[in-house]
């Protein structure tokens, strides 16, 4: 929350993904990910929407702590 509060009225948080869109939407289909598959929260990944370790160098150079949302599948 004290983040969000430091963010200036009318910032965007993408900084470069399909900025050509008006919305940025990703569909996977569950099946086709593998056991763990992490997903970008950041918006600063090359492979958005997955997330490729971008969210350290942010991190280190803003001060913010972001990470990514990641999906196990549950072990038999
Ligand atoms: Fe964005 Fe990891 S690269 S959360």
């Amino acid at each position: 929350y004290a983040a969000y509060k430091l963010l200036k009225p009318n910032s965007t948080i993408n900084p470069s993904i399909k900025k050509d869109s008006s919305k940025v939407v990703d569909c996977l289909n569950i099946e086709d990910l593998g056991e763990q598959t992490a997903f970008c929260r950041c918006w600063r990944s090359k492979k958005f929407p997955l997330c490729d370790g971008a969210h350290g160098p942010h991190n280190k150079e803003t001060g913010d702590n972001v990470g990514p949302l990641v999906l196990s599948k549950k072990s038999k």
